[in-house]
């Protein structure tokens, strides 16, 4: 313990050193240029189109002349480059565009639409290593996970392509001869994307490669703070649309902040409004389409457990609480929050949890070799010291962590904290940041209620070798999450499963399996092929 302390310590100082050099460094080439995209170091930004000021509107041309925004990088808090977003003329006009364009979409063939889908996917690959170096610099989160989430963009097109061939409704048995009973389903239109600064890429990609295969355009608005990874995205998909002679309006993107939100989510012509963030401001959306009868797909917050009984494998369960916990700096609706441990190794897991978390590696995002980066935003380290606060006041005791790094950056000590009621205030809230609450259980029954006590529902995993544990974690009285994992953490979902959570998380699914059916709306056809009227349930009306 005394020399892992040690070497923590050593290698901090180095890494202070190294960033008081970098940021000293960086302030003078600041001052000098004003903007990060202006300096050498980061000339493989304009590989993305990107310049000092970028337009944050697209209908099938460029444009935008509401408010400037400048967008910071969380690991210095320098600025990058500016986006001027959409006006609510601008807003109207692309969802005109937008809705004229699906007019020649929705006669396309699927299996055609899965081939422009494709060819996203593969000019996505061409620039995954870019832009998901561009993730790590305007989010913050690490450069393998920047990369990762682009990855995942490439699989759910990858998907989108055979979807494209499968759509299709059961033909069932009527009950009336000379009839056919079938399922049609066609695509609902426009499909407003709202996404979080968590994902920038990621959540858009799952929504716009299933919709568009489904025969719906996209209207995009990305999160205020990432406005650099919605223009380099949407630039990305306007050349493989212009390139096949498409309306780009297929998919457009109107950058901007809650006054496009909500227009969105107010607008009649917006036939599915998808939203990911938090459950507060996602159950305002979700009023506002429900006001209009509108369609929506919710993706909100997550209060995920790992619970971990006396037969876990524990060489899995260390990394796994790491990875989910530690991994996006606690900054994914599956990060994991509360960690349940029996009592017979409650002590020895966090002891090993705790050492692991003191060799993470902290540094830049952009750099391979870092673990774990900074929050996205000031006021995330604001809240990290809050939720520290009450933790404290409600019994908890910090066991690893707990302080705002000095350096530049949002940096904030990943956190452990053991002692807390299993229902204390601050355990069943979310808190967008690396704090894990450590929650001690005796028995099976407990730990599943206590899985299931909390509004969110999202994710959740079992560690254990116990088979008959397993279906019933996975059965009526188990998990009542959208994601029940078992021996694996509760963050890192593939693309092939459908995506979502219960409860206060909004019960939407996105990504694979039948999400699909969320963009379409299904008719039911009944089909007369003979020459006579037999009414249904027997009736005679004559
Ligand atoms: C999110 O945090 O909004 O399962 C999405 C995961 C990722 C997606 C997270 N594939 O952690």
């Amino acid at each position: 313990m005394q020399r892992c302390l040690t070497l923590t310590f050593a290698r901090h100082s180095r890494l202070l050193l190294r960033h008081k050099f970098a940021s000293v460094h960086c302030q003078q080439s600041a001052a000098m240029s004003g903007l990060l995209i202006n300096q050498p170091k980061y000339s493989w930004l304009k590989e993305l189109g990107l310049s000092e000021d970028n337009p944050g509107v697209y209908n099938g041309s460029w444009g935008g002349s509401g408010e400037v925004i400048t967008s910071y990088c969380p690991a210095n808090n320098e600025p990058i480059a500016r986006v001027t977003q959409a006006t609510m003329a601008e807003y109207e006009e692309t969802v005109q565009k937008t809705r004229e364009a699906w007019k020649m979409w929705a006669d396309i063939p699927a299996p055609k639409r899965g081939e422009i889908v494709r060819q996203v996917g593969d000019a996505l690959r061409k620039k995954i290593n870019v832009l998901g170096s561009l993730v790590a610099l305007e989010m913050g989160k690490i450069y393998v996970e920047g990369v990762g989430e682009v990855q995942e963009y490439v699989d759910v097109c990858d998907y989108a392509v055979g979807l494209s061939r499968m759509i299709g409704g059961p033909m069932l048995p009527s009950e009336r001869p000379g009839h056919a009973l079938i399922e049609q389903w066609n695509p609902v239109g426009l499909v407003g994307i709202i996404t979080a600064f968590n994902f920038p890429v990621a959540v858009y990609g799952w929504n716009n490669a299933i919709a568009l295969t489904c025969g719906n355009v996209c209207l995009w608005k990305g999160a205020p703070t990432t406005p650099l990874t919605s223009v380099a995205v949407s630039k990305i998909v306007a050349e493989v649309l212009e390139h096949n002679n498409l309306p780009g309006a297929i998919c457009s993107m109107t950058c901007g902040g809650a006054d496009i939100g909500t227009a969105m989510a107010k607008d009649e012509r917006v036939d599915l409004v998808s939203f990911t963030g938090s459950t507060r401001v996602g159950k305002m959306v979700a009023m506002m389409v429900q006001d209009r009868f509108g369609r929506k797909l919710l993706e909100l917050g997550g209060n995920n457990a790992i619970i971990v009984f006396e037969d876990a494998d524990l060489n899995l369960v260390v990394p796994s609480a790491v990875f989910a916990s530690v991994g996006t700096a606690g900054q994914r609706c599956t990060t994991t929050r509360r960690l349940m441990l029996h009592e017979s190794l409650h002590d020895a897991v966090v002891e090993r949890v705790a050492k692991a978390y003191k060799q993470v590696r902290i540094g830049d995002p952009w750099d391979p070799a870092t673990l774990y980066g900074p929050l996205h935003t000031k006021q995330a380290v604001d809240q990290y010291l809050a939720a520290i606060e009450q933790a404290k006041q409600q019994g908890g005791t910090v066991v690893c962590g707990g302080k705002v790094m000095d350096r530049p950056g949002n940096y904030v000590e990943p956190t452990i904290i053991t002692g807390l009621a299993h229902d204390a205030p601050i355990v069943h809230t979310e808190t967008f940041v690396p704090i894990l609450y450590v929650l001690k259980f005796k028995t099976e029954e407990e730990a599943f209620a206590w899985n299931n006590e909390v509004q969110q529902g999202l994710s959740s995993s079992i560690f254990t070798q116990d088979m008959g544990r397993v279906f019933r974690w996975l059965g009526p009285k188990g998990s009542d999450c959208g994601i029940v994992n078992v021996n694996i953490p509760t963050s890192g979902a593939e693309i092939g499963g459908a995506f979502g959570g219960e409860k206060h998380t909004g019960g939407g699914r996105e990504s694979g399996s039948d999400s699909w059916k969320q963009y379409m709306r299904r008719s039911t056809c009944t089909i007369n092929y003979s020459k006579d009227l037999p009414l249904a349930q027997g009736i005679k009306f004559e």
